[in-house]
């Protein structure tokens, strides 16, 4: 899609980061929003910030939470009635979680699939007929570097990652065969400047073994946010407009990516070796913290 003007846009979890960025430049691209979160104060400040940035576009808001299927559906229906059509959606909403698998529970395994791979799933269905419906339509799926490879402590966000782009890139091919006049693209962030570590779940299990305790842990999460979320929403429409079946975002998204494809497997004892000699900075006289001593936020 080349023009976004006079398109309308749906964005989940446009209450924060890079789903509120995506939603003002959008509407400073002249494209009407329709916006969604959980969350309502930070959906009201997007929506104020797109009225700002944007006083001639049609925004609308719905308290959405992606992981209720039912919930998903009855938003598109609404977005396609209000808005008289829909162009694009973005399922952007996420949350992370860090836990090894041994220690995880199957609560916060269900919690973290539900809105990063199912929230997905939903957005991609509800919206497809209204997408196909406006004649020029296109699905921007959010996965991370950690669709790309796997790190110890994100064993359940790595398995909801990959699975949105194996999702994607699916969907991606059928879109060509159908030539149906809609087209996906997967986003896989590097590290991005938002709210996504102090609003994630920290289990007891990753302290000692990756970190001191849950703050440090996010504290050391937070070290690798190297990208603005302005950059970022920039470069996922670049992407969008280009026709992108993958988006890479940031430096470090890159590096990733060549680090995957030079050593498919190998990586992995990279990924080992670096995070024993960071626990052993971190931790110099071994484990500091006990497994109890660990924090559900
Ligand atoms: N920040 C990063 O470094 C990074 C890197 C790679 C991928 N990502 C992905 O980018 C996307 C956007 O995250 P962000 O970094 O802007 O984080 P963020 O925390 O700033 O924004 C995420 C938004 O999603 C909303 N959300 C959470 N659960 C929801 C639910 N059940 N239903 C509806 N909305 C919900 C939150 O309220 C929040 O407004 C996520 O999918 C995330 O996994 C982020």
């Amino acid at each position: 899609m080349k023009v976004f003007r006079n398109k309308v846009a749906a964005i989940t979890g446009a209450g924060s980061g890079m789903g509120r960025c995506l939603a003002i430049q959008l509407a400073q691209e002249g494209c009407h929003v329709a916006i969604s979160d959980c969350n309502e104060a930070g959906l009201a400040e997007t929506a104020a910030q797109v009225a700002r940035h944007a006083p001639g576009v049609t925004v609308t808001t719905h308290i959405v939470d992606v992981a209720d299927r039912a919930a998903v559906h009855a938003w598109a229906d609404d977005v396609a009635a209000a808005h008289g059509r829909v162009n694009l959606i973005f399922n952007n909403a996420g949350v992370a979680l860090s836990s090894t698998v041994d220690g995880m529970q199957y609560d916060d395994l269900d919690w973290i699939i539900g809105i990063n791979f199912w929230g997905v799933v939903h957005g991609t269905k509800a919206f497809l007929p209204h997408l196909k419906a406006s004649g020029e339509g296109h699905i921007v799926n959010t996965s991370s570097v950690f669709g790309l490879f796997a790190q110890p402590g994100m064993g359940a966000y790595n398995a909801s990652k990959y699975a949105v782009r194996g999702f994607t890139e699916s969907l991606r091919q059928e879109l060509d065969l159908m030539d149906c006049g809609v087209s996906a693209t997967t986003v896989h962030p590097g590290g991005i400047k938002t709210n996504i570590a102090r609003a994630s779940r920290v289990s007891p299990s990753v302290n000692g073994l990756l970190v001191r305790d849950a703050q440090q842990g996010r504290e050391e999460f937070e070290k690798f946010f190297i990208t603005t979320p302005e950059k970022a929403a920039g470069i996922i429409l670049d992407g969008v407009r280009a026709n992108k079946r993958r988006v890479l975002v940031g430096p470090d998204a890159y590096a990733a990516d060549a680090m995957a494809r030079l050593l498919p497997a190998a990586y992995q004892s990279l990924v080992v070796r670096e995070t024993r000699r960071k626990r052993k900075a971190l931790m110099p006289d071994g484990t500091p913290a006990a497994a109890s001593e660990g924090e559900r936020a």
